[in-house]
Formats: structure tokens, C-alpha cells, sequence
């Protein structure tokens, strides 16, 4: 037993050691090997980083099915530059397949240049290029999901919300008040989310007043903010908050908390992700409901085609939109289902 895992670890150590050494440029690539590069652009987003932990995953059981991978991992700290260094050093290293979440997703120019004269193809995944650039080389690939399905659902917990519990509409005026909290501009998934999960309440005859909204850049500490900012305009007039993510849900609630406000005195908040946070909010009914972002799908797409990619093996199998795109669904994450989707348990 022992012995067999000193073998396992020199096995392994081989391979990194071969990784760095005989990958180099003027080195043939051995086309079975998966050397997978990817690069994200901020290591603090808290739905990017679990992301990156199911990429690890996945690859670790192709490993076990007998594929020989190996991953490096770079985040971008919010630079474009840093990143497309970054891609640079990852073909240097010998990967012969890049998973790339771009910084700016309007700038993907000098990423696709080098990738194209190395022919590495790149995976892009949850920050979506815009499609001119999608056009640019034929290896270019997109896997994410469709942000205009998570606003409906949003849209759709919150008419479910607001028919089921009286109490949402606080002052009894017939309307529902609402803040919106809104990711990065120029993300593919604030305005859309935004604009949908609107829609779909006007759609359906609900009676709404936006009260105001804040960009908050996905993230927690910049929702508090913005949120104690509405709160102090508009006092106890809010009762929905719409969040185009859960980290901003989350510091929507902290400013409350910040406030003491107590539980009955709270308006109701909606997220977007079923990060494990925000799922633990759910299933404690901090947060009313939050929209599953398949992170788990959507990496276990990203290995799959990466290895069809470099293997030539698998490719017939993968069912693309628009020829280069997969897009996963979302779901809706109510507080019955919030431990099942924690757990990991099948939901599909
Ligand atoms: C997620 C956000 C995340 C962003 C990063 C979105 O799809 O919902 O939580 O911060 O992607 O690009
Ligand atoms: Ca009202």
C-alpha cells in the first residue's frame, strides 16, 4: 500500500517536472497530454473562486479515468495587462489549451493574437467577448449560461414572493418598492439580469416603484455601501431588494444589520448565484431565493471540451449554440431546495 503511494507521488512529481521542462516552445506538444492554462480576473470574487475549485475537480477525475492533465491557475487581480501577461506566460509553459475569464470582456484582442500564432485554443467562460471577437480565429469557444434566463427566474421568485406573503408590500399601498443592486458595468450579466427580472414582474401585472439602485461590481463590501446610502434616502420605503448577485444580496442584508434593524422591519432580498454562502442564506431565510449559476455544469463543459480540444477525441459528442457557445441553465433556488443544492445532490 505504501509503496504504491511513493510510486503515485514520483508519477506525479514526473509529470509536473516534464510540464515545465519539456514543454518548451521548441518542444513538440504530445498531443494526449492536457495541459490546461487558465486565468480569471479577479481572485476575490467569491462565484469565480468556487468556479475555479469545480474546474480543479474535474480535471482531477479525468486524471483518475487515466487522462494525464495538469492545470496552472492564474488570477488577474482586476488587469487586463496583468492578464494577457499572464496568457503569455501559460503558452510559454507549455499549455496547450487556455481557459481565459477576461478582465475586460471588450478587450480580448491581444490574448486571441497570441493564442492564434501558438494555435492554442482558448476556452472563454463566464465573461462573455463580444461576438466580433468570437469571429476572430475558429479555436475560440465561450462556455457560460444565458443571462436573461436568471432575471426571469429572479423575476419569477419574486412574483411567487410577493403573491405568497402579503406582508412584502409593507406600507399597503398595492405596489412594491424596490432598490436593484447591480453588478460591473458592461457585464453581460447586470444589465440583462436587470432589464428581465423587471420585465418579468411588469409582464405579469405586478405593481412596482424603483425606489432607486446602485452599481456594486459584484461585490459584498461595495453593496453594504451602496445600500446604506439608499437606506438613509428612503428609510423603511424599501421592500425588495434586487441583487444581480448573492455577494451583493449578502451586503445588502449587512447593512441592515449595521442598522440593527430588526428581522420584521426587513424588506425581502433576492440573489443571483447559490454561491455556498448565499445558499446557506437561503436555507436560513436571510436571503427570500436566490437563481443557481451552474458553476459545477459549466466547469465540467470547460474540461470536457478542453480535452476534446487537445485530444481530437469527444468533440461529435459536444452540442454547441451558435457552433463555439454552451450555455448552461439556471435554477431557481427556493429555501425548500437550498440544502440539496449545498449538499451537491443531483437537482437536474
Ligand atoms: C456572477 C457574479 C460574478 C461575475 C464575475 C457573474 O456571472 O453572477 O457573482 O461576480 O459573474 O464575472
Ligand atoms: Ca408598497
Amino acid at each position: 500500500m505504501e509503496m504504491k503511494k511513493i510510486l503515485a507521488a514520483g508519477i506525479v512529481f514526473c509529470m509536473g517536472i516534464q510540464l515545465f521542462c519539456a514543454c518548451g516552445k521548441e518542444e513538440p506538444y504530445e498531443e494526449d497530454k492536457v495541459y490546461v492554462g487558465v486565468t480569471y480576473y479577479e481572485q476575490s470574487d467569491t462565484f469565480l473562486s468556487q468556479m475555479i475549485s469545480c474546474l480543479k475537480d474535474e480535471f482531477q477525475n479525468y486524471e483518475e479515468k487515466g487522462y494525464e492533465t495538469a492545470m496552472l491557475i492564474r488570477g488577474a487581480g482586476g488587469s487586463q495587462r496583468t492578464q494577457n501577461d499572464q496568457a503569455r506566460e501559460l503558452i510559454d509553459a507549455g499549455c496547450n489549451v487556455l481557459c481565459v475569464n477576461l478582465v475586460d470582456r471588450a478587450d480580448p484582442s491581444e490574448i486571441i493574437d497570441l493564442a492564434r500564432e501558438n494555435n492554442v485554443p482558448i476556452i472563454f467562460f463566464n465573461r462573455e467577448p463580444v461576438a466580433e471577437d468570437m469571429m476572430q480565429w475558429d479555436k475560440l469557444y465561450y462556455v457560460g449560461a444565458l443571462a436573461a434566463q436568471s432575471g426571469i427566474l429572479q423575476g419569477e421568485m419574486a412574483i411567487e414572493l410577493i403573491q405568497s406573503d402579503s406582508g412584502i408590500d409593507r406600507n399597503k399601498d398595492g405596489k412594491i418598492q424596490y432598490v436593484v443592486l447591480e453588478g460591473e458595468a458592461g457585464h453581460q450579466d447586470a444589465i440583462i439580469r436587470t432589464e428581465n427580472v423587471v420585465d418579468t414582474l411588469k409582464s405579469n401585472g405586478i405593481a412596482i416603484e424603483k425606489l432607486s439602485y446602485g452599481i456594486a461590481n459584484w461585490n459584498r463590501a461595495q453593496a453594504q455601501n451602496q445600500m446604506l446610502q439608499m437606506i438613509s434616502q428612503h428609510q423603511n420605503k424599501i421592500e425588495l431588494v434586487l441583487a444581480n448577485n448573492d455577494d451583493m444580496a449578502l451586503g445588502a442584508l449587512d447593512a441592515y444589520e449595521k442598522l440593527n434593524y430588526t428581522e420584521s422591519a426587513l424588506p425581502a432580498f433576492l440573489g443571483i448565484d447559490g454561491t455556498d454562502v448565499g445558499l446557506e442564506a437561503v436555507r436560513d431565510q436571510r436571503l427570500a431565493g436566490t437563481v443557481y449559476n451552474d458553476k459545477e455544469g459549466q466547469a465540467a463543459a470547460m474540461a470536457k471540451l478542453a480535452i476534446a480540444l487537445v485530444t481530437g477525441q469527444g468533440m461529435g459528442e459536444i452540442e454547441f449554440q451558435n457552433e463555439r457557445y454552451i450555455y448552461l441553465p439556471y435554477f431557481k433556488v427556493t429555501k425548500e431546495m437550498a440544502e440539496r443544492f449545498l449538499e451537491r445532490k443531483s437537482w437536474r
